[in-house]
């Protein structure tokens, strides 16, 4: 085993695991998604519902994650044969987790390819200086962008050939060294934008839509939405986060690493709202304008302020980097998946499955040009073939992966292995109460949440 773990690789140190997690935990998640559905769900509320998932769902998944990771060297599916037996049902978790990273890639993608376009045309061309007919031009340009199948096409293929290029390198030549050189630079371009974005006149209206409670616009669909997108923006329920961690040395906190991790997403979501709906307030951009938010509200800010084109062009920049980090954990997940079990080498894997991907990318990225998988889809099924792929994904099979977890390393786990595991690097004092939050509090909650939006707490007369 320690043979193969050592071909697999490692993180060359802890602080590169830190760096490599949380750059598959920021990324669209926090900087594109997490503002716009905060705007549709009304603001300040959902903040605080999403907080409390983080920490009481959240937190204890990513330590279950990191902990099976760690403990077997091996990605999802095997690392559950091995826990629990090859046969056992408890792989279908693995697998569970693997169909999600697909799912999930394949619309991701899609925005990242935004992300690209956007910096395209931030170094190429600008936004403009300002002045009101620029301002009204730079508004309709992601109108235009989504209604281009073809050049979404374009884009969608662009950032999966990158996705690509980057994990056929492997974990530390590939995966860490990008992050650590991106990362903290994303993290204080960011500060500096929220400090601009305090002078503007919608600060105070932005910070009373983020923070004050304001009960009246939250909908009975917003607890599902703020839970799925806790598990989204973490990167949990899919085996993203075991993945990274099987490459984890032994002797590194769990605990702590998790922390760090969660902290810094929840840190990097909430600070681009802090950008982004001062922007929208100044401006006149709805907060609930839905997956354009990011794309129209930040070029109308960087076209007004001094040196906005240079600063512009860094952003998107570093916004294409975000997704990247976040993208190579998705399809490292279901190479490494390919890789462990049918001992494909890593650039069969990979090759192949970003083909796949990218193919099943199709639809999501035609969504908004093409009424097959947009309007008609919708009066279909609902919502469009992209929101439908985000929903199921970000809200029922992360949710439904995490809870599994959670019941396995909470109940079915071996408890002197799961205790000695947990408490390797980490002081024991930390052990009863995650285990508690692990087996009371993440997965009833996530249980109760889902339940109640099939419906069947309805059905079952517990709710209204
Ligand atoms: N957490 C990533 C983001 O916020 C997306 C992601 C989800 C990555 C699940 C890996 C696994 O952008």
């Amino acid at each position: 085993m320690a043979g193969s773990a050592a071909q697999r690789g490692f993180w060359a140190s802890r602080f590169g695991f830190i760096l490599a997690a949380a750059g598959s935990a920021v990324g669209l998640g926090n900087i594109w998604k997490f503002p716009y559905v905060t705007g549709n769900n009304g603001g300040g509320l959902f903040v605080v519902i999403y907080l409390i998932c983080v920490v009481a769902v959240g937190l204890p998944i990513m330590n279950a994650e990191i902990l099976v990771g760690r403990t077997t060297a091996r990605s999802p599916v095997p690392a559950f044969g091995e826990l629990a037996g090859r046969r056992s049902p408890w792989v279908g978790t693995g697998w569970l987790g693997a169909l999600a990273g697909f799912v999930i890639l394949s619309f991701y993608s899609v925005v990242a390819g935004w992300a690209v376009y956007y910096a395209f045309v931030s170094i190429t061309q600008g936004f403009g200086s300002g002045t009101a007919a620029e301002l009204a031009q730079v508004k309709t340009l992601f109108a235009g962008l989504i209604k281009k199948p073809s050049l979404n096409l374009v884009l969608h293929g662009v950032f999966m050939t990158a996705t690509v290029a980057v994990v056929i390198g492997g974990v530390q030549a590939g995966i860490e060294r990008w992050s650590r050189i991106l990362m903290p630079t994303l993290f204080t371009m960011l500060i500096g934008l929220a400090i601009y974005a305090m002078t503007l006149p919608g600060a105070g209206a932005a910070l009373d839509f983020m923070f004050g409670l304001h009960t009246e616009q939250l909908q009975p669909a917003g607890f599902l939405e703020a839970m799925g997108q806790a598990f989204f923006s973490l990167s949990l329920g899919m085996g993203a986060m075991l993945t990274y961690g099987s490459y984890l040395p032994k002797d590194t906190s769990v605990f702590k690493s998790a922390l760090y991790v969660a902290g810094l997403d929840t840190f990097v979501a909430l600070i681009s709202s802090v950008v982004i709906f001062p922007v929208t307030f100044s401006y006149g951009i709805e907060p609930s304008a839905g997956p354009g938010l990011v794309f129209q509200s930040l070029p109308m800010a960087f076209s007004q302020m001094p040196g906005g084109r240079v600063l512009a062009s860094l952003f998107f920049s570093l916004l294409v980097f975000a997704a990247l980090t976040s993208s190579i954990s998705l399809l490292e997940v279901v190479a490494s998946t390919f890789i462990d079990l049918y001992g494909w080498t890593r650039k069969q894997a990979v090759v192949l499955m970003g083909l796949v991907t990218f193919v099943v990318g199709v639809p999501s990225a035609l969504s908004f040009s093409v009424p097959a998988f947009g309007e008609r889809f919708k009066g279909l099924v609902g919502k469009s073939f992209f929101d439908s792929m985000d929903d199921l994904s970000a809200n029922w099979m992360l949710p439904l992966g995490g809870l599994l977890i959670a019941v396995y390393v909470g109940f079915f786990m071996e408890s002197s292995r799961r205790q000695k595991e947990f408490e390797e690097g980490t002081p024991p004092w930390a052990y009863p109460p995650w285990l508690a939050l692990l087996r009371f509090i993440s997965p009833i909650a996530v249980a109760l949440v889902m339940l109640k939006s099939t419906g069947v707490l309805k059905l079952l007369g517990i709710a209204s």
